[in-house]
């Protein structure tokens, strides 16, 4: 897995509740970093990337969650929540780096990461 940074988490922000994520949605969480996109699927899990796609830097928390994956809004590429790489034809073409992320009595816990 491609972490967004390899440094450990030093802290964990409470960013809201699992529920303020729409279903097969996503939400967009600014971070010093650069913005992350929180994603909740359909069978109720959350997972976050960086908001930037591997190709051209497309939105990811304004694509279309289907499964694990989103559907970049820009030129449809499928990103895999887990890893933030690419699926299908386009795997191997970059990565969306993954932030640490946890839910903790419904509350979404985003890591802070020393450095
Ligand atoms: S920017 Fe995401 S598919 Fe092109």
């Amino acid at each position: 897995m491609n972490a967004l940074v390899k440094e450990p988490v030093v802290a964990w922000t409470d960013v809201g509740a699992v529920t303020d994520v729409p279903l097969r949605g996503a939400r967009r969480v600014p971070a010093p970093g650069g913005d992350i996109a929180v994603f909740r699927t359909g069978d109720n899990q959350i997972f976050a990337l960086r908001d930037k796609c591997p190709h051209k830097g497309g939105p990811l928390s304004q694509g279309i969650v289907h499964g694990h994956a989103v559907a970049c809004p820009l030129h449809n590429w499928s990103i895999e929540l887990a890893t933030g790489e690419p699926l299908g034809a386009d795997r191997g073409k970059g990565c969306a780096p993954v932030a640490p992320v946890k839910v903790v009595d419904g509350r979404i816990l985003l890591g802070v990461v020393r450095g």
